[in-house]
């Protein structure tokens, strides 16, 4: 009796069932995918990516040990130290902090002596900072705005808008011998919780402007600008450089000479994301690259619907952060000179130079970290690690 062969169709209907899971385990979360993407409403844009020059950065030299040789000061009490700015004559750096605090580091030739004081909460996030005259600080508070802290430790705001429109985040800022303030507002839309959005959208809402203390005016300067960063006055007082952190350079604004009121490029396609730019006095800015180079980065730049999947990503499962953070070396025209960075190192904000030594702060750590330069330079023919 043929039919009488039991094993035949049980391995058939074996066969079909193990093809049909195959097929739904692969379609179903295509659909899936193909249907959250149509549903969702976030809508990147493309970014002016014509105007990249195409050529990366060659940096002479390099130490891809920055964390690995790094001491750290402040250990536990430094949450998030964003940008630093140094008092030589009181011998403190001052630095802003994730809790609101602006705190003052009695920097110690012994990191671990290093001590810490709380000196002003804001009650928002402060990040850029830089001395005016004598004993008070400027401040660009993420939450709050541009304000001023006295010497004697009181708060006073600034501005919070302009032509309008109010800040979402003040970020960077630097100062002139004359008083005025230059400072930028990184985005009007999205605040420093929401910076990835930012970048996912790839919308311009950052501004460089300046504020003059002695009118209160505020003015400016650029306008759309992707995610506007950090600010440092050139120490001839002929321009000031600011980081716009998604097209991965920084631009130069000029304030004297014939070329007054023009913007030109200092430095372009960084091997990373520009954050906040310091000068040395000694013939060097200093760029903090919060992120380091990434395909996936270079990819996203240049294709809206990549940003589409990984913000759809960030929102049900979050994406990986990128590597090779640290703090590149430019001379006064913006030529790269040195590279500090580390594999294991993610969104260092900056860094300042302090005789032998860089001090970086970052937006994750809870301390900040000091390279002594002498003992560890960055050398020639060292290659990218990943
Ligand atoms: C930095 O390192 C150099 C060379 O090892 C050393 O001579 C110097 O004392 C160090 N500087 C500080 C401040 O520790």
């Amino acid at each position: 009796m043929p039919e009488t062969s039991p094993t035949r169709p049980t391995q058939w209907s074996k066969t079909t069932l193990c093809s049909t899971t195959f097929l739904l385990s692969l379609l179903v979360p295509v659909l899936a995918a193909v249907i959250l993407y149509q549903l969702d409403s976030f809508d990147p844009a493309p970014l002016p990516t014509h105007e990249f020059s195409g050529q990366p950065v060659f940096i002479p030299l390099q130490n891809p040990c920055l964390l690995e040789y790094a001491e750290r000061v402040g250990v536990g009490e430094l949450l998030g130290p964003e940008d630093l700015a140094y008092d030589p004559k009181l011998g403190v750096i001052y630095t802003g902090c994730s809790d609101g605090w602006i705190k003052r580091v009695a920097v110690n030739e012994s990191a671990a002596d290093s001590v810490v004081e709380n000196w002003v909460n804001t009650g928002g996030r402060p990040l850029g900072l830089v001395l005016e005259h004598d004993n008070d600080v400027i401040v660009a508070d993420a939450v709050k705005g541009l304000m001023r802290v006295t010497g004697d430790g009181k708060l006073e705001l600034l501005t919070n808008k302009a032509e309008g429109v109010e800040f979402r985040l003040t970020d960077g800022v630097d100062i002139t011998d004359e008083g005025i303030i230059y400072f930028t507002d990184a985005s009007s839309k999205y605040d420093i919780k929401e910076t990835r959005w930012d970048m996912l959208e790839g919308r311009p809402y950052g501004r460089f402007m300046s504020y003059d203390p002695l009118t209160k005016e505020t003015q400016v300067l650029v306008r759309d600008l992707y995610f506007a960063n950090g600010v440092a006055v050139s120490p001839d007082q002929q321009f000031v450089v600011f980081c716009e952190t998604f097209m991965r350079r920084c631009k130069r604004y000029y304030m004297q000479g014939e070329k007054r009121g023009s913007v030109e490029n200092f430095i372009d396609n960084l091997p990373g994301t520009p954050d906040n730019v310091r000068y040395d006095g000694e013939g060097h800015y200093w760029i903090g690259l919060a992120s380091g180079t990434s395909v996936v980065f270079y990819v996203a730049q240049r294709y809206p619907f990549v940003r589409k999947v990984m913000a759809i990503m960030e929102k049900y499962i979050g994406t990986p952060r990128t590597k090779n953070s640290g703090v590149l070396a430019v001379d006064l025209e913006g030529k790269p000179l040195a590279y500090y960075y580390d594999p294991a190192l993610t969104l260092i904000t900056g860094g300042i130079k302090i005789a032998d030594h860089l001090y970086c702060g970052s937006l994750l750590k809870p301390y900040i970290i000091r390279l002594n330069l002498t003992h560890h330079p960055a050398i020639s023919g060292t290659t990218m690690k990943s």
